[in-house]
């Protein structure tokens, strides 16, 4: 019997997220984007014989009280990548609906669009990594059951204008979907807020960045009550653990030590982009909102590996559209940022 016969065509086509954690799991981990600050968590002893409440309920009233908005308007994800495939699979019909991503971008659009058969089309940013309303032909934006906006940007760092954001969920009868996981870095961008007044913007936010829990796997959305509704329909009944909620609960009443980080993450990038704009085989540093830096350089590919080999883990970026010879780097923590630029002026 030859079980890749019985493989959904879409799946075998499949190319599946690539991220550098696959293949380096230690070292100086500059290349997922998370908190290097690490506190260890405590956890108050907890009864694990019963499942969770399926309704999230304590979990999105914290959350809900957090961004003082109705806990009806939220939906807690494993990680906001459970929230962005959950919305495909509501939205659109596979083999039949079609997708809009700005890139470069976050790759997970791609891939969970991918895996759920649905056609993505990509548009690209201008050459500031801003969306050219332009650019956008109408018959696509019409045929788009679902647009993907990412704010702050990854790989690119910046956010994107907010009446440009605002002007497409206004012109199109898509779900927008605005991928907050990096406004932390920015907060006064936000548009969380206006899921109260636009029905068809859903935000998602994660815990995994400023928050530094990527370990726990927490994501959230808010949107229309409506929408919300929807999630809960199709969501595996328990999928948010016990541990998880507690977790988050914690840190949502601890919320001034996210606050500290990111303070801690701001200075040490300032740190970071002073010194790459003085090495002298740097061609750019891009702006940045994210706790990430995007910069150019010649031979990036040789350069990323030159620098695993020492333990220095960052990200080539160079295949994606406008970024040729382009790597990304986390910030990390004083001792680390320190040891990748030694590395980094001695590869160049
Ligand atoms: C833009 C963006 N959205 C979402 C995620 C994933 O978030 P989560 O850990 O909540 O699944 C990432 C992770 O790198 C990201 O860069």
């Amino acid at each position: 019997m030859n079980i890749n016969n019985l493989v959904r065509e879409n799946i075998k086509r499949l190319n599946p997220y690539s991220s550098a954690r696959g293949k380096y799991t230690s070292g100086i981990l500059l290349d997922a984007n998370e908190n290097p600050f690490n506190d260890k968590v405590e956890i108050q002893s907890l009864e694990l014989n019963r499942y969770p409440d399926p309704n999230q309920t304590e979990l999105r009233n914290a959350i809900g009280k957090y961004l003082k908005l109705n806990y009806e308007n939220i939906f807690v994800g494993v990680g906001s990548d459970e929230i962005i495939d959950l919305l495909i699979r509501i939205f659109c019909k596979p083999g039949v609906d079609e997708a809009l991503i700005f890139e470069p971008t976050y790759g997970m659009y791609k891939v969970a669009c991918e895996i759920n058969d649905i056609k993505i089309n990509s548009i690209l940013l201008n050459e500031d990594f801003q969306i050219d309303l332009d650019a956008i032909d109408k018959e696509v934006l019409n045929r788009s059951k679902l647009i993907f906006i990412c704010s702050p940007n990854n790989p690119t760092g910046n956010t994107l204008s907010t009446q440009t954001i605002l002007t497409i969920c206004e012109n199109s009868n898509a779900i927008v979907v605005l991928d907050e996981a990096y406004i932390d870095f920015c907060e006064n961008q936000s548009l969380i807020k206006k899921v109260n007044d636009i029905p068809n913007l859903v935000v998602t936010r994660t815990f995994s960045k400023a928050w530094g829990m990527a370990g726990v796997r927490c994501g959230y959305c808010a949107a229309d009550k409506k929408i919300i509704d929807w999630l809960f329909k199709i969501k595996a009944p328990y999928n948010i653990n016990n541990l998880t909620e507690q977790t988050i609960i914690n840190s949502i009443d601890n919320a001034d030590k996210k606050n500290d980080y990111v303070k801690l993450i701001l200075a040490e990038r300032e740190f970071l982009i002073t010194e790459l704009k003085n090495i002298k085989g740097v061609q750019k540093v891009y702006p940045t909102d994210s706790n990430f830096i995007l910069f150019k350089n010649k031979e990036a590919s040789s350069i990323q590996n030159k620098l695993a080999e020492k333990g220095i883990i960052i990200r080539d970026r160079s295949t994606q559209p406008l970024l040729e010879n382009c790597l990304r780097v986390s910030v990390g923590t004083r001792k680390e940022n320190k040891l990748f630029i030694n590395e980094l002026k001695r590869a160049i």
